[in-house]
């Protein structure tokens, strides 16, 4: 049987809660012009599918200051916290816990659904997409960010950062069944459905747009959370993989070096009449 939650343990851990604050920091004040596009009504109905310990749901509670937002997960944990962070949002702002391989809303409930760093994590991301489809109402908006590990860039030293990022993200989504390389293959997934117009556009995380200090602490996170697992399922060791991380964190640190994280936003309206 799949594993539909093969991150689990990552997921749970510690590093992953410091690693969302991070990406929120670092991605968010260029993902706002991104999400004014919409045309939501003014108490838009808004989903965040997987929405980890409330980070964005919050903000886009904050950003559209009428609208209703719901965060589903299934770790409690973060749940928890984000309903203790954000209690000054609710009503407006809940969170419940909810598979996104099954969301509990009607079809056409959402103006606006998000789903944020998660759907090259778990398996069957078409499953998924057709289901967060399924509950925004036609006209509405879908908003994923399906991370792609081979658009990570760093410079070349005494380990080359590009083999690193290609193998263990090979290796990591055969044994997981996952698609560590979702951002460039959801666009022909919404294709299929019909959904248009379809738009990718990224958010650069990068040594120029984004301070120093937030990027390295989104890959010492990484390195944290995911070192051991890359040791279990890939060539790279644990040690090795640690070495790698490292350095790229100490180039990141280096006002001599550059690095970027291109981060693949990909967003599609729901016509009237979607093709099933
Ligand atoms: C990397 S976090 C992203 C959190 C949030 N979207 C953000 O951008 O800050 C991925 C989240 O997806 C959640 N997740 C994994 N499988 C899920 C599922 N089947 N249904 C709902 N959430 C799931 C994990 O528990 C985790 O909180």
């Amino acid at each position: 049987m799949t594993d539909l939650n093969p991150q689990a343990k990552q997921m749970a851990d510690e590093s992953m809660v410091r690693n969302l604050a991070a990406q929120a920091r670092a991605i968010w004040p260029q993902e706002v012009p991104l999400l004014r596009r919409y045309q939501l009504p003014d108490e838009a109905r808004i989903l965040d599918a997987g929405c980890g310990t409330g980070e964005i749901a919050s903000r886009v509670g904050e950003l559209f200051p009428r609208a209703t937002v719901l965060g589903v997960d299934i770790l409690d944990q973060h749940l928890e916290l984000a309903r203790s962070r954000y209690a000054l949002l609710a009503p407006r702002l809940t969170f419940e816990h909810q598979s996104v391989y099954e969301l509990g809303a009607p079809d056409d409930t959402f103006d606006l659904t998000l789903c944020r760093h998660v759907l090259h994590s778990i398996p069957d991301l078409e499953r998924v997409i057709r289901e967060l489809a399924r509950v925004t109402r036609p006209g509405g908006y879908l908003h994923l960010i399906p991370e792609d590990y081979g658009m990570l860039h760093f410079p070349r030293a005494a380990f080359d950062p590009r083999d690193f990022w290609h193998e263990v993200s090979a290796a990591f989504s055969s044994a997981t069944g996952t698609d560590l390389f979702a951002g460039r293959h959801t666009f022909r997934i919404l294709a299929r459905m019909k959904l248009d117009p379809i738009m990718v556009d990224y958010v650069v995380v990068d040594t120029i747009r984004v301070p120093r200090e937030t990027f390295a602490a989104i890959i010492e996170a990484w390195r944290d959370g995911y070192s051991a697992a890359i040791g279990e399922l890939t060539k790279v060791s644990r040690d090795s993989a640690l070495a790698y991380f490292n350095q790229m964190i100490a180039h990141i640190r280096d006002p001599l070096q550059y690095a970027v994280w291109m981060v693949p936003v990909v967003s599609a309206r729901k016509l009237e009449n979607l093709a099933a």
